[in-house]
């Protein structure tokens, strides 16, 4: 047997006896193929995050369109489709995914509006206020030039929507593009973002409703041209896996390490290994999936592999993270993780 190979049965091994759903990677389902809801339609939920919520996961996403065009008069490539609102799957098991619905709907008639189809709605993410009883979406809205730069935010009592679009904010005063929120043990919220030209990321923690900035916040990997931020937490550790700046092409990932969400976060290098692991197995972060019922185990991390000429046809590749005191290890491995029922 190979070291390789020894290295990945051992990792089986660890991963099926910590057994929180994650126990062994599956044959029928693979990386990057279409990943189907139960009605067999093609997922359309990129950039996306899930929510536990008493017993079920929301898999919610950016809705792409059907038409890949090239915003004009933009140097870079700067492909994307009207912007289709947010979409919705639940699931018992992380494996069969009812579709919801666009639970953030896009504006057709205001063409003002941040979520009128001519904009950018990307990365949504949604956490629980445990104190309000509200469902609160945070998400990057940009124009199709991306240089409004700004974070929406919506709200719903279900979460399975209709989530009511509030507003957007240049949080704190500054650029906010990529993002994501993480919602600590403690119930507080934190928006994460790519600011200052995507140059350095921001760490804000939300007001105690969720729905506003509370004033404080960080900044981290200044000048590190990060984004596509998936943060967990482990032990005493946080983790943040975050992408190169380089659209919708793959780059090289790398992971953060700090023992507070507001940092200093300290660069360790690239979380993820074999195959086309310099390229981050052609894909990009986008959410850490805590699997385990106390949320304390076993983390699978959610990756995009966009498809840049036909964005609705981007594809998943959802892989474990294995976890050993600051380090994090990501296998390639060509199997979606089998979740248990
Ligand atoms: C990526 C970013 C995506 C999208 C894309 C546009 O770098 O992570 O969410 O904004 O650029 O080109």
């Amino acid at each position: 047997m190979t070291f390789t190979a020894m290295k990945l049965k051992k990792s089986l091994l660890l991963i099926s006896v910590l057994c929180g759903v994650a126990t062994a990677f599956a044959s029928e389902l693979k990386q990057g193929d279409v990943w189907t809801d139960t009605d067999g339609n093609p997922i359309n939920a990129h950039g996306g995050g899930i929510l536990f919520h008493n017993g079920t996961y929301y898999w919610y996403g950016e809705s792409k369109g059907e038409n890949t065009y090239r915003s004009p008069g933009i140097d870079w490539e700067c492909f994307r489709t009207d912007a289709g609102g947010v979409g919705c799957y639940s699931s018992k098991n992380l494996k069969d995914w009812k579709f919801e619905g666009i639970v953030l709907k896009p504006e057709i008639e205001n063409t003002r509006s941040d979520i009128h189809p001519t904009m950018v709605i990307e990365r949504p993410k949604v956490i629980y206020n445990d104190s309000t009883g509200k469902f609160v979406m945070w998400m990057h809205i940009d124009n199709a030039a991306y240089n409004y730069a700004r974070c929406g935010v919506a709200v719903s009592d279900s979460p399975v929507g209709p989530f009511v679009y509030l507003r957007s904010e240049r949080p704190n005063g500054s650029e906010c593009r990529d993002m994501t929120l993480f919602k600590d043990i403690d119930g507080s919220g934190y928006l994460i973002y790519s600011s200052e030209g995507n140059s350095t990321l921001h760490i804000s923690k939300l007001s105690d409703d969720f729905l506003s900035q509370s004033g404080v916040y960080s900044v981290a990997l200044k000048n590190q041209s990060r984004e596509a931020p998936a943060i967990f937490k482990h032990g005493d550790f946080y983790f943040m896996v975050t992408s190169g700046c380089s659209g919708w092409s793959p780059n090289e990932a790398e992971y953060a390490v700090a023992s507070s969400i507001m940092g200093p976060w300290k660069t360790v290098g690239n979380p993820c290994s074999g195959k086309d692991s310099d390229k981050t197995f052609y894909c990009q972060s986008t959410y850490v999936i805590p699997v385990s019922e106390d949320g304390s185990e076993d983390y699978v991390i959610m990756f995009d592999r966009w498809n840049k000429s036909n964005l609705i046809d981007s594809r998943y590749v959802w892989l474990p993270i294995k976890v050993d005191g600051e380090n994090i290890d990501i296998p390639w491995n060509e199997n979606v993780p089998s979740f248990k029922d």
